[in-house]
């Protein structure tokens, strides 16, 4: 009976069909979308923390007004992508509780520290960015909750990523110190967004099997590419340079060609070791316990009202 579950599912997949919770599917596969998806979604949650630091100081109501709207646009998205898991089985309370244990991932982005205002521009051009080109593929992915989710979501972090670049562009035409403030953004920014891809396809475990699912529909490095094939131009728009000699159009593979990434540096920061994983991780958890009584109330009304259906 498996196998004709799995020629079912096999045709599906090769059809670019979707596959639904209810559908038949590989206990590999389950996992393997539970485990991404989980990622993704710790990864949208603690992202809120490098850029609230600077709602307090934004340099005007306005910016305050837009940074406010994107992180909680960010919360939003972590809500999709919580849901998009629930469908596959696990409840939010275990992948939270893997998150806060260390027993998930999130991305290793966010381990770098928000030190100037320009920091916020920088992440909306260039994480956002690279968020983007990750995702709008994923819009494809065969599994038809986590697909969805991501329409919305890649809509959203557009706007993100706009914001982060005009912001990035008023303050590189801004005065001397604040071109400056632009420059030593992007030049912190700029290798970790090039790490947010993964490890080089040689490396990366699930690519080969996400890719015969349709999980992933593109390599980490084909990926990387297209991404530093975007930021390039759109750099020497704003007037801000890459922080990498070896950055050059290469007229035979049409694309750029760029330095060696620190790797060393992107498995420390998974393993634990990056300069603010150990805050993003206690900030987190205190929050989940500062929310407790609101788990608690919502349960007891849930409790109340079950037999009347009332709310
Ligand atoms: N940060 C942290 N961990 C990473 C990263 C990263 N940037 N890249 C890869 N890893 C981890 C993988 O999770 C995997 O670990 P695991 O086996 O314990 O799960 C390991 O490194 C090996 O990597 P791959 O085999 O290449 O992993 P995968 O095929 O899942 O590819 C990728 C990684 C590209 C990040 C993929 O999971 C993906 O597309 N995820 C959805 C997008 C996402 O999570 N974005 C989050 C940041 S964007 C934002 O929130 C604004």
């Amino acid at each position: 009976e498996t196998a004709a579950h799995e020629a079912v599912f096999d045709a599906a997949v090769a059809a670019d069909e979707r596959i639904e919770p209810r559908d038949w599917m590989p206990e590999g596969y389950r996992a393997s979308l539970v485990r991404q998806i989980a990622q993704h979604a710790h990864s949208e949650i603690i992202g809120m923390q490098p850029e609230a630091n600077w709602i307090t100081r934004a340099p005007s109501l306005r910016r305050k007004a837009i940074l406010m709207a994107k992180v909680q646009d960010e919360a939003g998205h972590g809500l999709y992508l919580y849901s998009a898991a629930e469908t596959l089985g696990t409840s939010r309370d275990e992948l939270l509780d893997k998150l806060h244990s260390g027993r998930q991932k999130y991305s290793s982005i966010f381990n770098y520290p928000t030190l100037t205002w320009a920091d916020v521009g920088a992440i909306g051009w260039l994480v956002d960015g690279a968020a983007i080109t990750n995702q709008v593929p994923l819009c494809r992915c065969s599994y038809g909750p986590y697909a969805r989710a991501m329409v919305r979501v890649c809509k959203e972090e557009s706007f993100h990523q706009r914001q982060g670049y005009e912001a990035l562009l008023a303050l590189s035409r801004g005065t001397e110190a604040q071109h400056a403030m632009a420059q030593d953004a992007v030049d912190r920014w700029w290798w970790p967004s090039l790490m947010m891809f993964g490890p080089p396809d040689d490396e990366s475990t699930h690519t080969a099997q996400a890719m015969a699912w349709k999980i992933k529909r593109h390599t980490n490095d084909e990926l990387r590419q297209r991404f530093v094939d975007i930021a390039v131009p759109q750099a020497e728009a704003l007037g801000l340079t890459l922080p990498d000699p070896d950055l050059r159009w290469n007229e035979e593979r049409g694309h750029y060609d760029f330095g060696a990434i620190d790797w060393t540096e992107f498995w420390d920061v998974l393993k634990g070791n990056g300069p603010c994983n150990d805050q993003r991780l206690s900030r987190r958890r205190q929050a989940h316990e500062d929310g407790a009584w609101v788990r608690e109330a919502a349960a007891a009304h849930a409790e109340k009202h079950k037999d009347t259906g009332k709310h």
